[in-house]
């Protein structure tokens, strides 16, 4: 399927080694990397802030998709825009204005993105698909790469499909996503597919190619 994008999430990556991880699983298939941006507040973890991913921005040369587990989002936008995110991905969690806050990352040159958690429904986008280019579907609680696939979410993802229709906007599927659970996914109708702990594993900067077998298996 070669609409079908698989977007590592560096989060499983090497953090001594961002550059080489993404020049190596960018040669190993990559279609995007997935950049996961956490604030140990929005969700109980922490990682790294726009100087980071602006350092990272020249080893990225497909696209570069950031997920922002922040709150609030809006003080950073522009950050992230100078840090070079091609996708700037924020949770509809966030805050009470995520309208304004889509408009802003529109305004700042990027696409917008906005994710929603397992317990939200499909219908809180509805009135925010006239400014999204990509709607993220967790499929996990955010926060950890690892946890498991929650089955519940499928159904979303089929309402966000049937809302959605033909306007040009990703549903992309975040969290748990492994060779079996990949295929319930496609069937739904998503189309950007992150994947870490299911890309980064077995192997390493210095023996790339379990990457593109973990990338070609999903
Ligand atoms: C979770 C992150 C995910 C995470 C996915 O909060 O948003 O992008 O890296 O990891 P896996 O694929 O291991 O579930
Ligand atoms: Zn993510």
């Amino acid at each position: 399927d070669r609409n079908l994008k698989i977007a590592p999430s560096i989060l499983s990556a090497d953090f001594a080694n961002f550059g080489a991880e993404i020049d190596a699983v960018e040669a190993q298939g990559a279609d995007w990397i997935h950049v996961d941006v956490m604030d140990g507040h929005f969700v109980p973890n922490l990682t790294f802030g726009p100087p980071l991913v602006k350092a990272i921005r020249k080893h990225v040369r497909t696209v570069m998709d950031v997920h922002l587990m922040i709150a609030p989002v809006d003080p950073y936008i522009e950050a992230f825009a100078d840090a070079g995110a091609d996708v700037l991905t924020a949770h509809v969690e966030a805050g009470p204005h995520i309208h304004r806050t889509l408009q802003a990352i529109k305004g700042a040159g990027m696409k917008a993105g906005v994710a929603l958690n397992p317990a939200t429904p499909a219908e809180a986008v509805r009135h925010l698909l006239d400014l999204t280019d990509l709607v993220c579907v967790m499929t996990v609680n955010p926060g950890f790469g690892g946890q498991s696939f929650i089955h519940s979410q499928i159904d979303k993802v089929r309402q966000l499909r049937e809302m959605i229709g033909d306007r040009p906007i990703h549903i992309e599927i975040d969290g748990g996503i492994t060779p079996a659970t990949a295929p319930l996914m496609r069937e739904v109708g998503a189309d950007v597919l992150v994947a870490g702990s299911a890309v980064f594993k077995g192997g390493s900067v210095d023996d790339p190619a379990p990457y593109g077998a973990n990338i070609r298996a999903i």
